[in-house]
């Protein structure tokens, strides 16, 4: 294969990568909660009953924001539910998934989670089944000083101190028909107006997510996002995005080259933002908040379980593999690429439902998909370079052209992290890296992520087949890098300058 060459100069500048786009997503579905970061009568469970070896793991990852409580599960959950003496708690039947839902996990033990793995919470309220005036209670039982009923509840709880929950989601995927209360956009939009100003009333520096295009497949795409928008106005300071993807034709190079089709759909989603904001003569922009994305398309292992009316069941339990933890790189790389439009991104999710991390009993895997998150969230810190890419391409089925390297930059003074994917089956890639007013004097650590086939997956009767490796295939010459990457592989390099 012919070399690529990615040229970068430091002023070439996309924005500042907000830490936010490395948070994630814990669901009540499944066995995320139960059994996956909350399993009191296991082995690893601490005095709270948080899964020490869960949470240790999930540590590795740095994620700054976690959203909670869903998802779906929250367009029919009611957040009185889930606090209180846990004796008194009901037991419901969940409208969302049809599990029985016990609501041993609720506000206060997420907010004491948050606090032990120092995650920002971001809570979703229920704008499905529920009304703005719930939404707007239950910023007062997490936002106000004691002194009023919600407040009050919370000391009573046993937490006299507000919690200060800054990012709060206006429901869940509200445009999607299998949502509970699903409407249409200029239904939603004043239903999430009403819970926003009531909301703000409580605690005017909420930050509020409006609920856009949940993806790019529905019909409603963009004409969702912009009456939402138009309507909500200055109220919504992010619009929401989720995307799952997935490999059913089974057709390797054109997965990889999904990455085409994110970079579409956040610029298509800014668009919109910029639009309305022309449109109002607003001085305001609406930002963008990827709260959910992953790879979701195999659900193996759960089909053949009754799942309906059973508590914490195998629900979205994906294997994935290493073509799988390429497809991670590149949402990333995406991610930084519009660092300056994209502030919060959320992996859906962290454990069991669709996780990095599996777990059975008290047994835990790590899955292939984690070890890419590790190598970026390490190097995280500074500006997003543009990156200009010459180099040998392809052409995807779906996904269109695409060169066989994808890459992104970040610049922090003098350090430069750069990570770079090989999507080529067979061939070695010599990739060479040049930062056009700096020189490139060494190379401070790199990891890489490759495998012998792309459908190579750790399992727990074999969990370390796919596992990150010190990378040291790089000559430096004339203040440049010249990378060998093998077939399949992705690389993440920290350089000083
Ligand atoms: O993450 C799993 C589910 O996917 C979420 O509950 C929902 O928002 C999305 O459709």
């Amino acid at each position: 294969m012919d070399k690529t060459t990615i040229t970068l100069h430091t002023r070439f500048q996309i924005g500042q990568v907000d830490p936010r786009i490395f948070g994630g997503f814990l669901e009540h579905m499944g066995r995320a909660v139960y059994e996956g970061v909350y399993h009191p009568d296991g082995a690893h469970a601490n005095e709270n009953g948080f899964r020490t070896d869960v949470l240790a793991a999930l540590q590795r990852l740095q994620m700054p924001v976690m959203r909670y409580p869903g998802g779906n599960f929250v367009s029919g959950y009611h957040w009185l539910d889930g606090v209180g003496p846990r004796d008194q708690r009901p037991t419901v039947r969940e409208l969302a998934w049809q599990s029985i839902e016990p609501n041993q996990f609720g506000t206060d033990e997420f907010m004491l989670m948050c606090q032990q793995m120092n995650w920002e919470p971001m809570i979703a309220v229920n704008l499905g089944t529920g009304t703005p005036e719930e939404a707007r209670d239950w910023v007062e039982y997490c936002n106000a000083p004691p002194g009023t009923r919600y407040a009050n509840l919370r000391a009573a709880n046993g937490h006299e101190s507000p919690y200060d929950v800054k990012l709060w989601c206006l429901g869940n995927e509200m445009d999607g028909p299998w949502q509970l209360g699903h409407v249409p956009a200029d239904q939603y939009a004043i239903r999430a107006q009403q819970a926003a100003k009531m909301m703000k009333d409580v605690d005017p520096s909420l930050e509020l997510i409006a609920c856009g295009s949940c993806t790019p497949d529905l019909a409603t795409y963009m004409e969702w996002d912009r009456t939402v928008l138009e309507y909500l106005g200055d109220w919504a300071d992010y619009v929401s995005l989720h995307r799952y993807v997935g490999n059913p034709a089974n057709d390797t190079p054109d997965f990889l080259a999904v990455t085409n089709s994110i970079d579409q759909q956040i610029e298509e989603m800014d668009a919109v933002c910029r639009f309305v904001q022309a449109k109002h003569r607003s001085k305001k922009r609406a930002y963008l908040c990827f709260d959910e994305w992953n790879i979701a398309y195999r659900n193996r292992g759960s089909d053949d379980m009754p799942k309906k009316g059973v508590f914490a069941p195998h629900l979205a339990e994906e294997i994935y593999n290493l073509e799988d933890a390429l497809v991670i790189a590149g949402f990333f790389n995406s991610f930084i690429r519009h660092a300056d439009v994209l502030k919060i991104a959320n992996i859906a999710q962290i454990v069991n439902v669709l996780g990095p991390i599996l777990t059975r009993g008290d047994e835990m895997l790590i899955q292939t998909i984690f070890f890419p998150f590790e190598m970026y969230t390490k190097r995280r810190a500074g500006i997003a370079l543009q990156t200009i890419v010459a180099g040998p391409t392809y052409t995807g089925a779906t996904h269109g052209e695409a060169h066989f390297i994808d890459t992104s930059a970040i610049w922090d003074t003098d350090t430069l992290h750069v990570f770079v994917t090989n999507r080529a089956l067979d061939d070695t890639a010599t990739v060479d890296i040049a930062v056009t007013d700096q020189t490139i004097t060494a190379l401070q650590h790199a990891d890489m992520l490759t495998g012998t086939n792309p459908k190579a997956e750790n399992t727990f009767e074999n969990p370390y087949v796919i596992q990150p490796q010190p990378f040291d295939a790089v000559r430096i010459a004339a203040g440049k890098a010249t990378l060998e990457l093998p077939p399949l592989s992705v690389v993440a390099l920290t350089f000083a300058l």
